[in-house]
């Protein structure tokens, strides 16, 4: 596993920015980006084709919801504790201490290399926050990529997804099946199938997404950062309509 693979995950997940070691020391520009969509559209299956193009990293707050639940590669920070106290009484956690989870984490939104944001922002105070601390920062974001797909599509790629336990690759038993079944292609690490993929964990989550999520496309939009993909077709077209919408974009931004 390379360096950078490793860093996604370790600082991203402990809090703070240990075991982060960025491999462009001197880089002039760098990706800042965030990924919306609806469950399954694909995110985290791009993230991972981004970060090796752009050198980024992937921070995911499923990752982290996931981890302060299993209590695995995650240190207790305040804010982590209090998610867990509303995950363990079954409520939502508020926008706030999402907020927190993730200034908790700020260093890694403040890394040279850049970021890929996935499932974060999810409402519009989590955006208002975040663009207020982004400008505060002086750290604009390069685009949002929106990923839209029909929603038979993306049922028929959650039924189907694999995940490592341990580096979070993601594969999918027919369309991205790993060499060696349940066993994770990129480090070895045993895979599982998230228990919020059955049937009716995918309509709550649906829901959620087109009650609060849908309104930052419009929020985004008005903000000139926003780029829609059409998610059909294989994950490396998918891919490639991906950098054929962001390169010009960097032209433009300079
Ligand atoms: P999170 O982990 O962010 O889940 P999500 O947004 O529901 O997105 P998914 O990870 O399910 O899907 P994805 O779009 O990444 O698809 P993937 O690439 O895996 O969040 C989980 C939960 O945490 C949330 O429900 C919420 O409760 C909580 N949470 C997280 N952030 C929060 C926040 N900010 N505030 C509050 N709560 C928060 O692909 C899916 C499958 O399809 C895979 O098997 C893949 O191999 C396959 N596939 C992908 N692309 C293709 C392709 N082109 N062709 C064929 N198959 C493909």
């Amino acid at each position: 596993m390379s360096a950078l693979k490793r860093f996604e995950s370790t600082g991203w997940l402990r809090g703070n920015s240990a075991g982060c070691r960025p491999r462009f020391r001197e880089r002039r520009s760098c990706w800042r980006l965030v990924l919306l969509g609806p469950p399954g559209v694909g995110k985290g299956t791009q993230s991972q084709l981004l970060k090796q193009r752009l050198g980024t990293c992937h921070l995911s707050t499923g990752d982290l919801f996931r981890a302060a639940y299993s209590r695995v590669g995650c240190d207790p920070t305040p804010a982590m504790k209090e998610a867990i106290n509303y995950m363990r009484r079954g409520q939502l956690v508020p926008d706030s201490t999402v907020w927190n989870m993730v200034k908790e984490r700020a260093e890694c939104l403040r890394c040279r290399v850049g970021f890929l944001l996935d499932g974060f922002p999810r409402t519009l105070p989590q955006a208002e926050q975040l663009q207020t601390f982004l400008e505060d920062a002086m750290l604009p974001l390069s685009a949002v990529v929106e990923y839209k797909m029909p929603l038979d599509e993306i049922i028929k790629r959650l039924s189907g997804r694999r995940v490592c336990e341990t580096c979070k690759a993601v594969f999918h038993v027919t369309s991205r099946p790993p060499k060696v079944e349940g066993v994770c292609n990129e480090c070895g690490g045993r895979l599982y199938q998230r228990p919020d993929d059955c049937p009716a964990s995918i309509s709550v989550r649906m829901e959620a997404y087109r009650k609060s999520t849908s309104p930052l496309i419009a929020y985004y939009d008005d903000l000139g950062l926003l780029t829609s993909i059409d998610a059909d077709g294989t994950a490396d077209q998918v891919f490639a309509r991906t950098m054929g919408a962001l390169v010009p974009r960097a032209r433009r931004v300079g």
